[in-house]
């Protein structure tokens, strides 16, 4: 049983889907590990890290390939790899398959079987296999490590002999795991935190990590959150008035992050042009649901810039990637948690259950065909929201990632 990982291809891509530490245990198992040359570097691993582990390096991603019964990557295989894929082989990445239906098509094709791990239900079995939540986790930390650094100002209260300095007003909007972790980063850091969200559950969540809850507590709030834990599209009078709420406060921070999300549909829009321009020259709003259209209006994909009002608007790709070696060390162990679960420890062979539930919320395609149901048939109707938010989370989980 032969596990290949090749370095990424996605120039922009830093994580790498195996540690040292998940090879060792992956050979433990029985299997043996072949990784590319430098796959690991942008993570901070060395070929020589991972061959102290047991693995072997190869030259090539066509040779570290070559008879792979399991392929571990962060990002979906582009065309060019494709072709270098074993038949038959098992694949593991983040696939984001929507607006992908051509390139899922292309990976039955393939004959490999494609997993997606975001899909992976968000039960209680499963935890140790989130990766939606182990990398926005990570991104949450690093927006405010991100706000911080473009602030001209310090965060904490300082009390010097040359005089005080107030701490950092940060407001945080949208409180899933990013927007948590971000609070607790920026309280920790010293600054005065608010944050906001849509769904009445965050409230006591925001209040035990002692920040400030802002927010619309109308009767479409109470029902705002779906049976799966997500956030509902608002409508628009509550849109309206959330933003009479906030663009007063929004005025008055000194860092904004949001973080706000809604699954199979465009990030909601919280933060207008006006509202930018309300605000004082040297503060910074960091974007997080850039890569999904944005909570910023004048947020830009993959730009850091200043508004001719002196905002720093930062909107940084694939965040968890600017902490690569933190975020390849927790997602290499999300895909070996599950990945474990589809060998035979006796046998030391590959044996998947493919009627056991995270088997089947994961899988994308399976023996030259699309099997998900969100992607087989043009007739499923459900197309639009993934399959996790179907599943009810664990409250109080999320912080821990
Ligand atoms: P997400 O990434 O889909 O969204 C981020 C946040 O944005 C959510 O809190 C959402 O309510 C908020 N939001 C959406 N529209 C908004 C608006 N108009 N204004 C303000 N905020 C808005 O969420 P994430 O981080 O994936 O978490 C979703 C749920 O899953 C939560 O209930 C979380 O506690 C739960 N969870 C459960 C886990 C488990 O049981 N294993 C693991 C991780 C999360």
């Amino acid at each position: 049983m032969r596990i290949a990982v090749p370095a990424e291809t996605q120039g922009s891509e830093t994580r790498v889907a195996a540690t040292p530490d998940t090879v060792r245990k992956f050979i433990g198992l029985g299997a043996e590990v072949v990784v590319q040359a430098g796959a690991g570097l942008a993570s901070g691993i060395g070929d020589a890290d991972y061959e102290a582990a047991g693995a072997a390096i190869a030259g090539t991603a066509d040779e570290a390939l070559k008879g792979a019964a399991i392929v571990l990557k962060v990002r979906r295989p582009g065309e060019a790899e494709m072709a270098g894929l074993p038949k038959g082989a098992l694949v593991f990445a983040i696939m984001d398959p929507y607006g992908a239906e051509a390139q899922v098509e292309a990976m039955a094709k393939a004959d490999v079987m494609a997993f997606a791990m975001e899909f992976m239900p968000r039960i209680t079995r499963a935890q140790v296999m989130d990766v939606l939540s182990s990398q926005a986790n990570l991104a949450g930390y690093r927006a405010v490590i991100d706000g911080a650094a473009e602030y001209g100002r310090a965060l904490p209260m300082m009390m010097t002999a040359a005089g005080t300095v107030p701490a950092a007003r940060i407001f945080i909007m949208g409180v899933g795991v990013a927007g948590l972790q971000a609070i607790a980063t920026a309280r920790r850091m010293g600054a005065i935190v608010t944050a906001t969200d849509v769904r009445p559950a965050t409230k006591e969540q925001v209040e035990s990590l002692g920040a400030k809850f802002l927010a619309v507590e109308d009767d479409e709030f109470r029902q705002a959150q779906t049976a799966g834990g997500y956030a509902k599209e608002m409508s628009k009078e509550y849109q309206a008035k959330q933003a009479e709420l906030t663009a007063s406060h929004i005025a008055k921070q000194d860092i904004v992050i949001t973080t706000a999300l809604i699954p199979g549909r465009p990030a909601p829009k919280l933060i207008s042009a006006a509202m930018v321009e309300s605000m004082k020259a040297g503060s910074v709003i960091v974007d997080l649901a850039v890569e999904r259209g944005g909570n910023c209006e004048l947020a830009r994909p993959g730009e850091v810039f200043t508004t001719p009002n002196g905002v720093r608007i930062v909107g940084h790709l694939n965040v968890p990637g600017r902490l690569a070696a933190t975020s390849s060390s927790l997602y290499a162990k999300n895909l070996y948690a599950f990945v474990e679960t589809l060998i035979d420890k006796k046998e030391k062979r590959l044996a998947v259950n493919w009627d056991d539930e995270l088997v089947k919320a994961t899988a994308l395609t399976r023996d030259g065909a699309v099997i998900h149901p969100n992607f087989a048939a043009k007739a499923a109707p459900a197309a639009a929201a993934p399959a996790p938010a179907e599943t009810a989370p664990v409250e109080g989980s999320a912080a821990n990632g």
